[in-house]
């Protein structure tokens, strides 16, 4: 995909995520996460935000044919797509408000694992923390890997500026929630959660397949510019891409976006 036709990759589908956005579920940058979940056989895990289900598949292997793996996604598309991947067990909810699993299996999950997803529940993050209060076991864990404070420095500066510009409040537009340690830590605990481990990651990320025009048009097309019309999206797109070349593309002409992780443990209090 290097050069990008806007309204051919303009939607979040599953098959634009798994082109654009692999990187996402590659070993390299899931280890850590998956390392701090632990999994173990017979445990039953919920994935906040599955996605097209590669690490619900890997979670479902390491908990075997004793355990249970739910995916949960807020996009049916990827639903579809986990499903057909070979996860077993997948739905489509809003992860602020859960509402898909049956009463039966509340307060009865080892753990809830989420990898980039949370950063998409700005409206109500306290609510993805109730829901997750709801399905796990007393002394279940919470492990997540999301944005964090700082998180693709330069891009959102530029999608803000590029929108003032245009007579929009910026704040009501921009879909993301990147907090930081002490908020986020903050926050679990009122929910009732010990916090183990929590940190910031800085994780440069090499933009493969589009550069930062495919980045922003899969990722911010339908969210922070679902507003505008695919002519100003193209020309919003190319001020942010102009803006952030300086930074953000090296001599050979890759992108590279700076990501940052916050990466945490928390357990259910009694
Ligand atoms: C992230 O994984 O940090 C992310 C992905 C898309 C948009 C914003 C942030």
């Amino acid at each position: 995909m290097a050069s990008l036709d806007h309204s051919s990759t303009s939607d979040y589908s599953a098959s634009n995520y798994n082109q654009t956005a692999a990187f996402v579920y590659s070993a390299e940058y899931t280890t850590p996460i998956l390392s701090l979940l632990k999994t173990s056989i017979g445990e039953r895990i919920v994935d906040f935000g599955c996605g097209t289900g590669e690490l619900t598949l890997q979670i479902q292997e390491a908990v075997g044919a004793s355990g249970l793996t739910v995916g949960i996604d807020y996009n049916n598309d990827m639903i579809s797509k986990a499903l057909m991947n070979g996860v077993k067990h997948a739905y489509m909810s809003d992860l602020q408000d859960i509402q898909i699993l049956a009463p039966v299996l509340e307060n009865s999950f080892d753990a809830v694992f989420s990898n980039a997803a949370l950063h998409w529940c700005k409206q109500n993050p306290r609510g993805v923390l109730d829901g997750a209060k709801r399905l796990l076991k007393v002394g279940g864990r919470f492990v997540c890997e999301m944005g964090g404070f700082m998180n693709c420095i330069g891009v959102r500066i530029g999608l803000h500026r590029a929108v003032k510009r245009r007579g929009y409040e910026p704040d009501k537009m921009d879909p993301w929630y990147f907090p930081t340690i002490e908020e986020y830590q903050g926050l679990l605990q009122s929910a009732g959660f010990r916090v183990d481990t929590i940190s910031l990651v800085p994780r440069l990320t090499p933009l493969l397949d589009g550069g930062l025009r495919g980045w922003l048009q899969l990722f911010a097309r339908q969210t922070f510019l679902k507003e505008f019309s695919d002519q100003e999206v193209a020309a919003i797109i190319d001020e942010v891409v102009d803006m952030c070349e300086v930074d953000m593309k090296d001599k050979e002409g890759n992108w590279s976006l700076m990501y940052v992780r916050l990466r945490f443990l928390a357990t259910l209090d009694a």
